[in-house]
């Protein structure tokens, strides 16, 4: 279906952007352009109403054009609409930093504020090298992060990610190495954690008999990793990994930028999978996806190094942050969402509706062979699909375009189909999503 006659746009409009993550020359042969959004549906220009299979970019839980959200960010504008982030604060940021710490594990408590995923990254990254500076450890300085992780499109998490096509134009990033996945062979199919897997962990300890923990400031890893495709550990592999990073004095960074408030069924990845990091990096559903922002909760002692090294009072602790830390639309969009996500009870719905998700997404497992592996967790799941002439990435194009074209927008990344629905998504609309792809399969197989 070709949806170009029905864009207001021509083609010199379509060729001035240049587009994130996306295949240019193909998207503006054949734009897919979405109008509206409201619930868990998007309208496009061709008035198509279109079942918001991702959340958006895993941002929007809570569905789209969600009027407690919208009125919050209407009001604030109309009364505060920026203030400057350096030396001068406004109080939502404070009510929000509070709002973050009830969903973050109880130690970490401090809630440092950027635009993005991106921004939120980088920031952990710093202050982890910075911290060991300020104790003394200057040459703790070195990355560890994962193949197939997603850290962002910055130069420090393009170094500490972990999917090639990411990486492989960039040159020379941050002195980063990286720990093996856990998709082990035997793995596939699992449902939620593996039992498969978890040894990879140790992989750590060589990589530390490598480097030397003296030279290695923090391991940064997704929970689960999203982007790559919803790789969900295995069971005891996080544990592990917390217990080599507190025996080498090495600071374990969570990015949860996808896992955070309720995606996994809990508030946070690292309570659902019940390890206790030191970082905590944060982004998309703090604010449903709708007011670009991010953030970093912080171990206390992490942030009481840095205000008893400050020096003088009128010096900065951490000469680090953003125009846009802390804006005020982002904290009124966040304080909105964050406390509809509690007052709804939303993580706990996610965890009831689990089992279902769990059950529907695993019945594609006999759609076609050409499905080799499908994983899940809490509204989560990512299923590989077989490649086709060589080419890992062409089924799932061709299978998530002609999802679009039968109303369901799902995303595919490498050899991955992936999927994470609205937080508040009914069972009649998963099992239309199931039935569409399992359709879909048979037809590009
Ligand atoms: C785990 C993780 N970290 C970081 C990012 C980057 O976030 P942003 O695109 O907001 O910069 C993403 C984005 O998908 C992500 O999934």
């Amino acid at each position: 279906m070709s949806h170009i006659s029905k864009s207001r746009l021509t083609q010199k409009q379509l060729d001035a952007h240049w587009m994130a993550y996306t295949g240019n020359r193909q998207f503006k042969q054949d734009p897919r352009l979405i109008e509206s959004a409201a619930g868990h549906y998007y309208t496009d220009t061709d008035g198509r109403k279109i079942f918001d299979g991702l959340s958006g970019l895993w941002t929007c839980g809570l569905g789209h054009n969600v009027q407690q959200i919208n009125e919050a960010i209407t009001k604030q504008v109309n009364t505060l609409d920026y203030s400057p982030a350096f030396q001068f604060g406004h109080e939502k940021s404070f009510l929000l930093a509070e709002k973050i710490t009830e969903f973050m594990p109880q130690e970490l408590n401090r809630i440092f504020f950027t635009g993005s995923g991106s921004e939120s990254v980088d920031t952990a990254l710093k202050v982890a090298r910075a911290y060991w500076r300020k104790k003394g450890k200057g040459t703790k300085t070195k990355f560890i992060g994962r193949a197939k992780g997603y850290h962002g499109a910055g130069i420090s998490g393009f170094s500490v990610g972990g999917i090639p096509a990411n990486r492989t134009l960039y040159g020379q990033g941050l002195d980063s190495y990286h720990l093996p996945h856990t998709q082990a062979p035997g793995s596939e199919f699992s449902k939620g954690m593996s039992y498969i897997g978890s040894e990879r962990a140790e992989a750590l300890l060589d990589l530390i008999t490598m480097h030397d923990a003296s030279n290695i400031a923090a391991v940064i890893v997704e929970p689960m990793s999203g982007s790559a495709g919803v790789i969900v550990p295995p069971k005891g592999y996080l544990d592990r990994l917390r217990e080599i990073c507190d025996q080498h004095d090495i600071l374990l960074i969570f990015d949860e930028v996808i896992t955070a408030f309720g995606r996994m069924g809990a508030r946070t990845g690292s309570e659902a999978f019940g390890v206790t990091p030191d970082i905590i990096t944060m982004a998309k559903q703090v604010t449903n996806g709708i007011v670009p922002m991010g953030a970093v909760a912080f171990k206390q002692e992490i942030y009481d190094t840095f205000m008893e090294t400050g020096g003088a009072e009128h010096m900065l602790e951490l000469p680090h942050g953003y125009t846009y830390s802390a804006h005020p639309l982002a904290c009124a969009a966040g304080l909105a969402s964050l406390n509809l996500i509690q007052t709804e009870q939303l993580a706990e719905r996610v965890k009831e509706m689990s089992g279902n998700w769990e059950y529907a997404v695993h019945s594609l497992r006999d759609a076609d062979p050409m499905v080799t592996d499908i994983r899940n967790y809490g509204f989560a799941a990512g299923i590989t699909i077989a490649s086709l002439d060589g080419d890992a990435s062409k089924r799932p194009f061709q299978i998530a375009m002609s999802m679009w074209d039968k109303g369901f927008y799902v995303r595919y990344g490498g050899d991955t189909i992936q999927l994470a629905p609205p937080f508040t998504v009914e069972q009649s609309e998963i099992d239309s999503l199931i039935n569409a792809l399992a359709e879909t399969f048979k037809e590009v197989s």
